[in-house]
């Protein structure tokens, strides 16, 4: 007997039949995402809902990380001074030793993962599945920059006409200043982190002034692991800290993630100072779109839409921020996607049953508050009392343009006529970032169009837009997005060492 579930697609979205024999996309986000495969993450698994209830108790159980004391400008001096002290000998450890140590701290992350996402829910509100997402993420950097600093700091003799021996190597530059941000306060904190401990340098790490004890968390293990307590230091503290961590005369290299206006504000500081030119790694924000076409599956784009704006409290510098729905099939979209949203759990990012956990601070709450009151929302869903932000979404006229990253589960709608989409992406490509970029269709020209042309780093066809997985999605975008190389990918190790070929007559 027939039920809702068979009803033709073409029926549903009143389309030419033709379509609806086209393939549906295997990736329609279920809760069952929760157990994505990671390429990386070997024997890390979670089973099924009751394993997820007792990992949720052993959360519960787990006692509270202390809090690192923030660091005084002296601190940060003799932080830098032992750092440096520590670099000759750690640059100079072999790299299958650097790689070891990292390897086991990420079994280490495997074995304390309830007392991680403990911390990551209590001190950023971490949901259980995000928790879970941001633990495999940092195992899965750990191992693949393990694996890359291996190929990547081997001697190699070059050949060549010269009659010499020509030894090429790359190895660590020095100190190394990482700084993180708060939304990933343990993935992207230890990913920096250990890219630039597998290339061989010393690191002084600066985790965001509201995160400071998971950072502590991912430091221990790493001592744990086998990295030298000097060749890594943790650098708790905020703005100050940052500023007096970029002056000091020990300095290699910084990798940061963050605002494009702290990035800004970094490399002017980097170019001030007196001696070497130092290297700059930043990640920062975007105004990430996602178009949406009249062939698109609606229950599809619904499910991607929902967790690329709203998941993770859209606390994701890669979140979806700006809708362009074709205007044929916009009313119908907007309320399917409306619908779902209000059927989200906000509350105790503890509790299993939570889709969406609070705001990072009441700051940034007041923040999306703010921007909210400016405009009539289509839709807010229902948030309860504390620090929530509900699912907000805000249509914009044909001539109002979204000119600032609003940091949160606030989508932007608009909608575009059928013969409009390079208007569209010229008005994407003039926000000036270029970080991620979603669009559903099922029209192939459509999607080498558009796929040739837009200038995002990270272009998503026919499935949510967030959640880059590590050596398969090198994650990283261009412009006022940053500078590349991306995190996760093949070229990031490379601005984190000193290439040195030695050439004797033989
Ligand atoms: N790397 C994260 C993602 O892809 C964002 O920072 O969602």
């Amino acid at each position: 007997q027939a039920g809702d579930d068979d009803v033709p697609v073409a029926d549903v979205l009143d389309l030419p039949t033709d379509l609806a024999s086209m393939p549906r996309h295997p990736n329609i986000p279920a809760p069952a995402a929760l157990f994505d495969p990671r390429p990386n993450s070997k024997g890390f698994t979670f089973g099924d809902r009751p394993a997820l209830s007792k990992l949720a108790r052993a959360m519960r159980n787990a006692p509270e990380a202390p809090t690192p004391k923030a660091f005084t400008k002296a601190d940060v001096t003799a932080a830098m001074s032992r750092a440096a002290a520590a670099f000759p000998a750690w640059r100079d450890t072999a790299p299958a030793i650097r790689a070891a140590a990292l390897r086991r701290a990420a079994d280490l992350l495997e074995r304390d993962r309830a007392a991680l996402m403990s911390t990551l829910a209590r001190e950023a509100g971490k949901t259980i599945d995000d928790g879970i997402a941001e633990v495999r993420e940092a195992v899965d950097f750990l191992r693949y920059y393990a694996d890359e600093a291996e190929t990547l700091c081997a001697s190699r003799t070059l050949p060549g006409p010269t009659g010499e021996s020509n030894v090429w190597r790359a190895r660590g530059r020095g100190v190394f200043v990482t700084v993180a941000p708060w939304n990933f306060p343990l993935a992207i904190f230890l990913g920096q982190t250990a890219a630039a401990l597998a290339a061989g340098n010393a690191v002084v790490a600066k985790p965001a002034p509201q995160t400071p004890r998971i950072a502590a968390r991912a430091v221990a293990l790493l001592h744990e692991a086998g990295v030298p307590q000097d060749a890594l230091i943790l650098a708790p503290g905020g703005t100050e800290v940052g500023q007096a961590l970029t002056a000091d005369s020990h300095l290699a290299g910084v990798a940061f993630t963050g605002s494009t206006a702290t990035a800004k504000a970094i490399a002017r500081a980097l170019a001030e100072r007196d001696g070497a030119i130092l290297p700059l790694i930043a990640e920062t924000g975007g105004i990430n779109a996602m178009i949406v076409d009249a062939t698109a599956l609606p229950e599809q784009v619904t499910g991607d839409v929902v967790l690329s704006a709203f998941r993770s409290a859209g606390q994701r510098c890669s979140a979806s921020r700006i809708l362009y729905v074709q205007e044929d099939v916009a009313d119908r979209m907007l309320d399917m996607i409306a619908g779902a949203a209000a059927t989200m759990r906000l509350g105790d990012p503890m509790d299993p049953a939570t889709d969406i956990g609070p705001i990072i601070d009441d700051e940034a709450l007041d923040r999306l508050k703010a921007h909210v009151a400016e405009h009539r929302p289509r839709f807010q869903a229902k948030a309860p009392e504390g620090r929530f932000m509900p699912p907000t979404i805000i249509e914009l006229g044909r001539n109002e343009k979204l000119t600032k990253e609003v940091f949160g589960p606030v989508l932007h709608v608009k909608r575009w006529r059928a013969n409009e989409i390079d208007r569209v992406l010229e008005e994407i490509a003039a926000t000036g970032y270029g970080l991620t970029f979603g669009l559903h269709s099922r029209i192939d020209a459509t999607i080498a169009h558009v796929t040739a042309r837009v200038g995002a780093g990270n272009v998503y066809v026919n499935r949510n837009q967030i959640g880059a997985i590590v050596g398969s999605q090198p994650f990283g975008g261009r412009g006022m997005s940053g500078t590349g190389p991306k995190a996760g990918g093949p070229l990031y190790l490379q601005r984190f060492v000193e290439e040195v070929v030695v050439s004797t007559d033989t």
